[in-house]
């Protein structure tokens, strides 16, 4: 079982199908009712997102995870960099179908390595719901420790969000 990552197209002739393959995975019931922002995006904002803003900039990076013995698409990873705080934000969706089958194991690493250097100068952090359990153990797994947590109001629900990090601010390289 292997898993690849390929960059999601900023331009070129994988634009259109790699806009609508991040558009149906994020807008997946089953994977919006994990994020902070479980709405639905309209194609129409997703369009103007992705050609605006992703397209043309070097600060967010949507890796889309392949599987290589047969070419499917299962789902994506981003990371958006925050140059001016050294901060990058770290996110993972994964198509019902596929979730827990380890995937989320083996692209934890692919992430990091796309990372490079900036793992070691660079705060890496996510936010999880805590009921999202397996997602927290998958990030604890991976050396993540909660720095941080609060409640945010979903659909009338108090859920306890985990800001979790990689690196403390401290233990950053200067
Ligand atoms: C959270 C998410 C990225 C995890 O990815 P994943 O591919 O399901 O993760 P893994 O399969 O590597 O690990 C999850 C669990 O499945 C288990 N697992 C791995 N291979 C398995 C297999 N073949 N059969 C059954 N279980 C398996 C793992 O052991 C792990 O359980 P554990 O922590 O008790 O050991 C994915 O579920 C997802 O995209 N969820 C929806 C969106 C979301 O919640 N994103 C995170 C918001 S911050």
């Amino acid at each position: 079982m292997g898993l690849v990552l390929v960059e999601a197209a900023k331009s070129g002739e994988n634009f259109k199908s790699d806009l609508d393959f991040i558009y149906f995975v994020r807008n997946h019931p089953e994977i919006r009712k994990n994020l902070i922002h479980p709405e639905e995006i309209s194609y129409k904002d997703h369009i103007k997102w992705y050609c605006k803003k992703y397209a043309n900039s070097t600060d967010i990076c949507i890796y889309k995870m392949i599987i290589s013995d047969n070419n499917t698409s299962i789902g994506y990873c981003d990371i958006k960099y925050d140059r001016y705080d050294r901060t990058a934000e770290l996110g993972f969706k994964i198509l019902p179908n596929f979730q827990r089958q380890g995937y989320g194991s083996l692209c934890i690493p692919l992430l990091f390595d796309k990372l490079g250097v900036y793992k070691n100068n660079y705060m890496i952090f996510l936010t999880v719901f805590e009921d999202n359990v397996e997602a927290v153990r998958l990030y604890r797994r991976f050396g993540f420790s909660t720095y941080y947590r609060d409640f945010m109001v979903v659909n009338g629900e108090a859920r306890t969000l985990l800001h979790m990090s990689l690196n403390s601010l401290s233990e950053r390289n200067t």
